[in-house]
Order: C-alpha cells, then structure tokens, then sequence
C-alpha cells in the first residue's frame, strides 16, 4: 500500500514538475521546511532508517509546497531588467539538485575551475523582477553552488536588490575571485569569457548543511535529563565579587535557578537563570535542550560559596564550590592547554592537573575545543571528559577553526559558554574579550575572526590598562613551522612589542614549542625586552621530524601537555608538564 501510494505521488509530482516549469511561491522558509521534514522522519522511521534515506526517496516524501519552498527560498533577489543567471555546480557532486532542471536550467558546455574543484556551468534568463533558487542538495557537499549574473541587454546597469539571505557580497567574476568566505584563498582559475565581469554571488560552505538529509543523523551518548548536568563556572563580570554558572536540562524543564551560599554558614541566596532552547537538528536522541545561564554578583571578595542548581519542578544538582578572586595580595596561578578535541586523553590529563594544582584560580583553552563546532554530541563529549572540573574552577577559553563550522560560526560555543562581552564592536559577542584577575591582564582573542577589525581593540586594551603581567590567547601561532600567519606577526606583534606583552598562549599546529623573547621579529635575550610566544597542545601529538625553529627555546613534538603558570609579584614562574607529573619545560620571569 504504501510502495503504492509512493509511486501514485511521484508520478503526481514528476507531472507537476514537467508541466511546470517555474516553482510557484510560497511563504514557506528553508528552514521552516526543513525542520518539518525532520520532525516527520523522527516520527516515521527507525534510527537506523534513517541513515538509509537517499536523494530520490526524499524528494518521494516532500508534499508540493515544501518541494516549492527548497526549489525557491534558498536564494532570492529581485532585478531591474532581464538577466542571464550562471549557476555553478562541482562537477563531483553526485545528485544534481531536483530543481535545477525542472525550473528551466540548462546545462552549458563552459566549465569553471579553482584549484579544488571544477563546477559546470548551468544557465537560465530571468525577465526584470524576482529570481527565485533551490538548495543545493540533501547531500552535505562543501563545494557548495554559486552564481553569477549579467544583463541581457549590455547597456542596460543591472541593480540587484532584496537579497536573501541578507548580507549578501559581491564580487567581479573573474579568474582570482573568490567564492567562498570561510576559504578565501580558494580563488577562481579559469572563467569562460562569456561570465567574465558579472556579477559573482559568493557564499559559504556551511550552507551546505542547510538542507542535509543524507548520512546526516548524528547521536549523543550523554543526552539531556530533568537533572542538571554540564554545569560550568566561568565570569562574565568582575572576578571578586560575581561568579557565572551554566548547565542543561532537556525540554520538561522551564526554568531554573540557582541556590548559593557562603561556605559554612546557612543563609542561601537564590538567583535566577536565563534560559535558551538549543537546538541540534540531526542530534536524533536529543535535538533540543534548555541551557540555563545565572550571573551571581555582589559576591564577597576571597570568599568561598557553595550552590545547587535546579528548579522548581525537577531535581537539584549535588553542592559544588568556588572561591571569589581575594584581595591584599598578588599571587595566583592558573592552567592553560592548547587544543583539546573534546579527548578522553585530555579530560584524563585535566583531571591529573587539578589533583596536581587544586589552588588554580582558573582553567584557559587556546581554541579546538571540540572538534565540529556545531555538532552538539561533540560538546557533550567535551564537557563529559572534564568531569566536574569546571563546577569548581572557572574555564575562560577562546574559541579555534574547529569550534565554528564553515563560515556558519561558532554559535554553540557562544550559547555554552558565558564569557565576557567587552571585546571588539565589530565581533559577534563572547569572541573575543578581556578580563583581569589581579594584576594581569588576559586579552582573550578569537583569530578566527579579521585580525585588523581587533587590532584597534587589542591596542585600546593594552594601552589603557595598569596591570603588570599582559597575556595574550589566540588560537592560530603566529611563530611556527607550519603554516605563516605574518598577518598576525604584522598587525598585533607591533603592538605586543609597543606595549610589552609578556606572553601569547596558542595551540592549532599540535605540538609544543616556547620561544625566546621576541621582539620586532628577532629574538633578544632577556624577557623584559620582548614576548614569549608558546603553542601547546593537549592530546597526543605525532610531529617527528620537526624543522629547526631558531626562535624556540624549548619543542616536544608528541604533545599532550598541560601549562601552569604562577604570579608571585614581580615573578612569573611557568611549568609546562605531562599527565604523569613530569616538568617538560619550565621559565621564569622576573620584572
Ligand atoms: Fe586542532
Ligand atoms: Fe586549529
């Protein structure tokens, strides 16, 4: 019955298809389509159904509007005169998307190329006024399409307006241009004639995920329950006197609060959560979540609490603890890794450090927390791994390529964490930030983002502050062997050198190197005259044969480290050590 009525609706939609040659409009988004679609596949199969679905099937099971939504409100703009759209289609995908044709685009003979892919070139004319486009396919490919536009009539200057999505850029198709942001260093290399000099449409290759249906489905093995779990301090505010708390619940949840009070004594403060929905839609065993975020402030200084979260309606978390920052002294330490991946071999190698050191103030990661950025599963993982770590001990992280996703950006790491929001305008919130725990300065920047838009930013921090130590954390290292980031050393080491920077903490290229102190790119001998840049990593490393670095003063290629660094006064006195206790490097610096 069912194989029937299959057949009876593709028959009824290839009709449509082929005597309709242009999807009527709807109001319908993609996304609001495609969250239906997964509902109804939550509902209608198995799990291990569906990992089984393929192109044919799913366009089987669309009813006519969805089927205009996906075909219609990918991409849409309106023109003021007739035009010639070129859409361009890696050659390596396998299913075309089924709107391509059925709306009256023609395969040409031109072909496109970047040193990646080579894209085949579809075309159609459009009269003045809307143009409508479709997905770019239930598969997940990267290589995305793109378009480019141009007048029929030469002499007529094309105005393209109302685009969606919002934002849109334009570049000059031509060989050099590029086409997606998130990899803009891939540029065009051979470009018909006939295309050179419209207007080139760019994208990124996260919309790819858009509409991903196929292999797509993804599970946690820690789903969400009435209890709160991933609970995690971090400060949004002033160290001394305020204190964040974050955990999840899942949806029979509605609100949430938290229960504190000084340690040893029994009057209990209460402070209310905000909440947000998170949602994963392919997370088949958990797609939503409530993530529940409190600002505990007027705190007192050097002061121990306790608290519970929880609410109303569900259960309590056990009593964990935290410490305020105190006053009267100047001496703290903290611990940093480099790129974390969300490892059982790091959790482990956290957990040693804060059995090691349970006096740090707080816990840094340089970015590649996890390693899909908006894969929930992969940040349950990440938190399961740090055990309960970071319900006593702040974590104050930033944020690397692996925690967004091709130039969708790092949204979830936003929503988990609570950090400040202090960092440069241009930047989304929680990026990049600063903070000061006693008398240093941690500028907390995220070089996944334009290194000139923060430069303006890093130097206001820098130049304004009386701290006595200035760190740095960003993910990419601007002094490595592998890959070149002279931007960085360009823009930002001007100003570590202006302004005497005392350390930049970095990870990315997964193994472990201390350099001497630098300054305007050369290496000087004592550290007051320069920066120490460090790239750590914590999981195993696999560099070999590594090639001489001449301004590093210590390297492990084998990595899985964890770096302690205590400020005493005038005195930094640092230890980089490995999951069985063992000083693998370690330097002071004296003011
Ligand atoms: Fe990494
Ligand atoms: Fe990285």
């Amino acid at each position: 019955m069912r194989i029937k009525l299959t057949f009876t609706i593709l028959f009824f939609m290839s009709l449509i298809s082929s005597c309709d040659r242009s999807y009527r409009s709807t109001s319908l988004t993609v996304e609001e389509t495609m969250d239906a679609i997964v509902t109804r596949l939550y509902e209608d199969l198995l799990p291990e159904q569906l990992d089984t679905i393929g192109n044919s099937w799913i366009i089987s099971q669309l009813d006519p509007e969805e089927k205009q939504a996906l075909a219609t409100k990918y991409l849409y703009f309106k023109v003021n005169t007739p035009v010639r759209v070129s859409l361009m289609r890696d050659q390596k995908q396998k299913d075309l998307p089924f709107w391509l044709e059925s709306s009256g685009f023609a395969l040409t003979d031109m072909v496109v190329r970047n040193a990646h892919s080579s894209y085949e070139v579809w075309q159609k004319d459009f009269e003045t006024g809307l143009v409508e486009l479709g997905i770019n396919g239930f598969d997940k490919h990267r290589p995305v399409y793109f378009i480019s536009v141009g007048a029929l009539d030469p002499d007529r200057k094309l105005e393209i307006t109302s685009v969606f999505p919002e934002g849109q850029h334009f570049e000059r198709m031509a060989p050099g241009a590029f086409t997606y942001h998130d990899w803009d260093e891939l540029t065009l290399e051979e470009v018909p004639d006939e295309l050179v000099g419209q207007v080139l449409f760019t994208t990124i290759r996260g919309r790819a995920r858009e509409a991903h249906l196929m292999g797509a489905f993804r599970t946690t093995p820690f789903p969400s329950g009435a209890e709160p779990d991933q609970i995690m301090l971090s400060w949004t505010g002033d160290p001394s006197t305020s204190m964040d708390i974050r955990w999840r619940c899942n949806s029979s949840v509605s609100e949430g609060r938290v229960k504190y009070w000084e340690s040893g004594t029994e009057d209990t403060l209460l402070a209310v959560a905000k909440m947000d929905l998170m949602e994963d839609r392919l997370l088949q065993n958990d797609r939503y979540v409530y993530c529940f975020a409190a600002h505990l402030d007027q705190l007192r200084v050097g002061t121990s609490y306790s608290y519970r979260v929880g609410s109303e309606q569900g259960p309590w978390s056990a009593t964990a603890s935290f410490q305020t920052e105190s006053e009267g002294d100047d001496n703290f330490s903290f611990i940093w890794f480099g790129d974390t991946h969300k490892s059982k071999h790091w959790g482990d190698l956290l957990l040693h450090a804060y059995e090691k050191f349970p006096d740090v103030a707080f816990y840094s990661i340089a970015g590649d927390l996890v390693s899909t950025g908006l894969h929930r599963d992969d940040w349950d993982q990440f938190i399961h791994v740090s055990g309960a770590v970071f319900q006593y001990k702040p974590l104050m992280p930033v944020p690397g390529n692996h925690d967004s996703q091709d130039g969708l950006g790092a949204w979830m790491y936003q929503d988990i964490f609570s950090l400040p929001e202090n960092g440069p305008e241009e930047l989304s919130p929680e990026l990049s930030y600063s903070f000061r725990y006693k008398n240093a300065l941690f500028l907390m920047i995220d070089v996944t983002s334009p290194i000139e838009s923060q430069s303006r930013w890093i130097e206001e921090q820098l130049r304004s502050t009386d701290a006595r130590w200035k760190f740095a954390m960003f993910h990419f290292p601007p002094y490595n062997f592998e890959e070149d980031y002279s931007g960085i050393r360009k823009e930002w080491g001007r100003l570590f050198d202006t302004y005497h920077l005392d350390m930049a903490m970095s990870g990315h290229t997964h193994y472990y190197m201390r350099s001497l102190p630098i300054y305007n790119e050369e290496v000087l001998e004592h550290h007051s005259q320069g920066t120490v840049y460090v790239i750590s990593v914590g999981i195993p490393g696999n560099h070999k044969n590594m090639p001489e670095e001449e301004y590093a003063g210590a390297r492990d290629g084998q990595g899985w480290l964890y770096q302690h660094m205590e400020i005493d006064g005038d005195r930094l006195i640092y230890k980089s050590l490995d999951i069985k206790g063992n000083l693998r490097d370690e330097f002071v610096i004296e003011k």
